[in-house]
């Protein structure tokens, strides 16, 4: 196939992204190989090119037009947002879909020992990040002067070298927070990896193949909570069991032979299905109970 119509997907190269969105398009058909140089994966069974990148790279690569699409955190992309905004341009790329994987949160954290008593405590401060131009919006929101240190990486070590007073950075598990005896005081933003498109117009073809990876996306998103439940259940207690299905739509109700008296009820539970739920379907009159994963879902 003409390479240009091939679509390309840019993915965070190392990091904490990378496993769930390589993950993600796996779940979602992919089958890819890694070039020598390991920077790009070349689609095997879908004209689908993956590209490893910085993912602080990522939008402007999209909005470049570079790669037609990417996986990328809201916190890479709501910071470029306003540094262009800062510049007087506006952002380019489309956010096609918010994902359910990569969730942390970008938070000012201060020593431990520290006695925090509010946004307050940072007025003439230094705040060390990577992330300047969201944290002078949350500091401006609040009208707080404080002085923005602007480092490339490593923030967490920034306080202990006598470098800053507070650090602005994403927290994922906390782990790196502790190791470096510092604690969470104020919440920036609450972030997760979305999927963003270039501007430009596609050819037909690979405009296609964006619409089927999206369909098979909300799919993969879908299945991830839902369970196929299968139940006997007396007849006279049908309405009450229909109602104590989690997320489920329309029920499949099959006669039993030679119990006119019970049915069978299969169903779709969009929501996860727990104990006590299970629990309660039995105290209702339900039998049989069985729950099994989804694997693929269509609408
Ligand atoms: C972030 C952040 C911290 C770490 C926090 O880096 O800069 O170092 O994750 O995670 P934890 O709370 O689980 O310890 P990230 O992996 O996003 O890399 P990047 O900022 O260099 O892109
Ligand atoms: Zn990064």
């Amino acid at each position: 196939m003409d390479k240009d119509l091939r679509l390309k997907l840019a993915v965070q190269k190392s990091g904490r992204l990378t496993d769930p969105s390589v993950d993600l398009l796996v779940r979602c058909g992919l089958k890819f190989s890694r070039g020598k140089d390991q920077l790009v994966g070349y689609g095997e069974n879908m004209p689908l090119d993956l590209l490893f990148v910085r993912d602080d790279d990522i939008p402007d690569l999209v909005q470049e037009d570079v790669s037609d699409l990417g996986l990328v955190g809201l916190n890479v992309i709501e910071e470029k947002r306003l540094e262009l905004a800062a510049r007087g341009t506006a952002a380019r790329f489309e956010v096609l879909r918010s994902l359910d994987f990569g969730r942390c949160r970008l938070s000012i954290a201060v020593p431990d020992g520290t006695l925090f008593t509010g946004p307050d405590w940072l007025r003439g401060k230094r705040i060390a990040t990577t992330y300047p131009y969201l944290l002078a919006h949350y500091l401006a929101e609040r009208k707080i002067e404080a002085e923005i240190v602007t480092l490339s990486g490593a923030v967490e070590i920034a306080p202990r070298l006598g470098r800053a007073d507070a650090i602005c950075d994403l927290v994922s598990t906390g782990s790196t927070l502790v190791a470096n005896r510092l604690h969470e005081v104020e919440t920036v933003l609450e972030s997760h990896a979305v999927l963003i498109r270039t501007p430009v117009a596609l050819p037909a073809v690979k405009n296609e193949w964006v619409e089927r990876l999206l369909m098979r996306i909300d799919g993969v998103q879908q299945v991830k909570e839902s369970k196929y439940i299968m139940l006997h259940a007396p007849r006279a207690a049908l309405a009450e069991i229909r109602g104590l299905l989690p997320g489920s739509e329309s029920p499949t109700i099959i006669p039993l032979d030679g119990h006119p008296d019970k049915v069978a009820i299969h169903a779709v539970c969009r929501e996860n299905v727990f104990w006590e739920t299970l629990e309660s379907l039995k105290k209702a009159g339900a039998s049989a109970l069985l729950v099994l994963p989804v694997e693929k879902m269509l609408a």
